[in-house]
């Protein structure tokens, strides 16, 4: 069976207060294009076209008004909601009847990930099937993260959700990839001592099972995360440098469809069409003409 996407853009954004009051923080730009275009983009890439897409009951008619169903960018979406942030790992249990018992690879619709390095990883890991992999990324401030501990051999040994005395500067980033056991493993986690569905205890499930892996990722990864003011201008300032530097957009959905060959050229100029004032647009036409 192959491996199917979801993507959780729930949350109430407070760390962006006002700004997310009436808009969804996944839908708010980064730089150039909205957060949910950089998840989305990497499970694309990843060659993943069946997504189901969770968002909270009020937002999930932006979200729709801005994706509808996928099948301009080739893929398929499935809508879902999520009703109240009741935490990360229930978003397996909200997923089951998608998955239908398909492995999956979940993505926090907050997180950005680019780099070849990274693309490699993610192809590579994503062939396992069995049992569930994280992905560590060494971070200044581990405390804000899920953190791993590892042993001699590079072995996980311990996982702690933002532990208070990190056991190591290695961040749990916000994707992961399941076997199809996840949703029968999430449903028997009981709310932390801040109410939520930990998606560390579904993790911490794996490991209890000898059946968690971390891929690490390392300098030829960038992962940014953009929950906060500060971190939200950091990943837009990034977008930018790597763009106009490169002179080529980073994470667009419509260039892995059109990558993945899931669109035809003709397909593309016509998704480019009106955004052509944006540049954005200009871009998608540049990358669909042969190379000179
Ligand atoms: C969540 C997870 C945490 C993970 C992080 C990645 O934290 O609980 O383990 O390291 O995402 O972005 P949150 O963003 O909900 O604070």
């Amino acid at each position: 069976m192959s491996r199917k996407g979801i993507i959780l853009a729930g949350g109430s954004g407070t760390r962006l207060y006002p700004s997310t009051i009436s808009v969804s923080k996944q839908l708010m730009p980064v730089y150039d294009k909205p957060m949910i275009y950089y998840p989305l983009s990497v499970l694309m890439g990843a060659g993943m076209r069946e997504i189901m897409i969770i968002t909270t009951p009020e937002d999930q008619a932006a979200f729709q008004n801005l994706l509808g169903t996928g099948k301009d960018w080739g893929i398929e979406i499935t809508w879902a909601v999520q009703p109240s942030p009741d935490g990360l790992a229930q978003a397996l249990i909200i997923a089951e009847d998608f998955l239908d018992g398909a492995p999956s690879a979940l993505i926090l619709g907050d997180n950005l990930f680019f780099g070849s390095e990274f693309d490699q990883t993610l192809q590579a890991a994503k062939d396992v099937t069995e049992g569930a992999t994280v992905f560590g990324y060494h971070v200044n401030n581990p405390k804000d993260y899920g953190v791993a501990e590892f042993d001699a051999d590079n072995k996980v040994i311990s996982i702690e959700e933002k532990p208070d005395d990190p056991k190591s500067n290695y961040a749990v980033t916000g994707l992961y990839l399941y076997d199809g056991n996840a949703p029968a493993y999430a449903k028997t986690i009981t709310p932390s001592a801040r109410g939520e569905l930990e998606i560390t205890a579904l993790n911490q499930i794996y490991l209890d099972r000898d059946e968690l892996q971390c891929a690490m990722l390392g300098e030829g990864t960038s992962w940014l995360d953009t929950g906060t003011h500060r971190s939200l201008l950091q990943a837009a300032q990034f977008v930018s440098v790597m763009e106009e530097r490169q002179g080529r957009r980073i994470c667009c959905p419509e260039a892995a469809a059109y990558h993945q060959g899931w669109i035809s050229r003709e397909q593309l100029h016509a998704l480019a069409a009106p955004l052509e004032k944006s540049g954005y647009g200009e871009y998608l036409f540049r990358i669909s003409r042969p190379a000179e």
